[in-house]
């Protein structure tokens, strides 16, 4: 395998070539305009540099012909913008340029695989490999096994990705949100709900999110940093593609008055021009068992359905979400009762049945 096209050269596809390009491969990369594949190669070049591998660059070419990026690529990456029309305008064109055998993998965040392996004549080589931004950084892959894709595509793109220096978890079924995603949406539609119905403020919910459960960051700072514009384009995406989720409103609301968090200079939190941490004084404690329940029952629910196994949960929460624990570990941490109860709890007042505990929950845990 040499050749590795990269379509997209914005904020994650720069990042994916600087890989490649240091895993050894030859690669090309494409994007609509000049200015745009300056601005990757100067990303690129500094942060290559921070990383003291600047002979990579000279693997990396970049072009504004589509026809020349992909001609003959063993593997292709994309990360064009997230729309299923010009992904599939990608693919197609992929699908009658790349080589016989070539792996032909989408990046996207909330686009089923399947949808977009529509467009190609070999459904079976289409696959999900979805990095983490930054990707230069983030340890993670997630590989998204389409309806069609082959057991062998699938364990190409966890050679690649493996190449590129990367741990790589295994999603068998084409779900909205696939885990990680997934998972932070459980945890989000909880925070919403206590803002929502007042039982918190965002404040006490980022609190409790760092403090006690010790994420990164709150639950409502990270969705400011994401860019509430996203978060609430992904929200609605996850909810049209039938994954039951409690719609938060705060989103909306965010969304409808062009709050959009840390780009825009207010989001939940205000921002004067720099990327600084809110100051949580004040804040009251929520119950942290109440806030993680819906990602415990998500998770338990996906290994029981075998859709990830109960080690890929475990590293997608820490490596993709940067938790520090596993949802296996919070449980044992806040013990099976008060979970059950919060998911009664959050069931009677919601009514939506993803929040019945699910029957692997009692059943699994010793
Ligand atoms: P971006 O907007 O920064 O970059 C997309 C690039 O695609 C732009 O430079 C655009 O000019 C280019 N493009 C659009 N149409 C094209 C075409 N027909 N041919 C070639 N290039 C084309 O977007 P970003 O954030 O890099 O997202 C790309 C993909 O990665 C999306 O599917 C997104 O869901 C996914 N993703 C994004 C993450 C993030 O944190 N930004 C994280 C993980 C996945």
């Amino acid at each position: 395998m040499k050749k590795f096209s990269v379509v997209g050269a914005g904020t994650m596809g720069h990042g994916i070539a600087e890989l490649a390009a240091i895993a050894g491969y030859d690669v090309w990369v494409n994007d609509v305009n000049d200015d745009i594949l300056l601005n990757a190669r100067n990303k690129i070049a500094w942060s290559l540099s921070k990383l003291r591998k600047e002979e990579a660059l000279e693997r990396i070419h970049f072009t504004t012909n589509q026809e020349e990026a992909l001609k003959d690529a063993d593997f292709m990456v994309e990360a064009v913008v997230e729309d299923l029309k010009v992904k599939s305008q990608v693919f197609s064109k992929a699908s009658k340029l790349v080589s016989e055998n070539a792996v032909l993998a989408s990046n996207t965040s909330s686009i089923p695989i399947s949808e977009i392996a529509k467009a190609v004549d070999k459904q079976e080589r289409v696959v999900g490999m979805h990095f983490f931004n930054p990707p230069p950084l983030m340890p993670l892959v997630e590989i998204v096994k389409g309806e069609k894709t082959s057991e062998e595509t699938v364990k190409v793109v966890g050679e690649v990705a493996r190449k590129m220096g990367k741990e790589t978890i295994l999603v068998n079924k084409d779900i909205p949100g696939f885990l990680v995603t997934r998972i932070m949406f459980r945890i989000n539609e909880v925070g919403c709900w206590l803002v929502d119905n007042k039982v918190a403020d965002v404040k006490d919910v980022d609190y409790t999110a760092i403090q006690v459960l010790q994420f990164p960051m709150g639950v409502f700072l990270l969705q400011d940093y994401v860019g509430l514009d996203v978060s609430y384009l992904i929200q609605k995406a996850l909810i049209e593609r039938g994954f039951e989720l409690y719609y938060c409103r705060a989103f909306e609301e965010k969304y409808n008055s062009k709050e959009f968090g840390m780009k825009s200079g207010k989001g939940f939190y205000t921002y004067d021009g720099k990327i600084i941490r809110p100051t949580l004084e004040n804040a009251r404690m929520v119950d942290p068992s109440l806030l993680v329940s819906s990602a415990i029952n998500e998770s338990y629910k996906l290994i029981r359905l075998g859709i990830v196994s109960r080690e890929d949960v475990n590293k997608g929460c820490k490596l993709g979400l940067s938790w520090p624990k596993s949802p296996e570990d919070y449980l044992k941490e806040f013990g099976l009762s008060p979970v059950i109860r919060d998911l009664k709890m959050l069931y009677e007042n919601t009514g939506l049945p993803h929040f019945i505990p699910d029957e692997s929950l009692t059943r699994s845990y010793s």
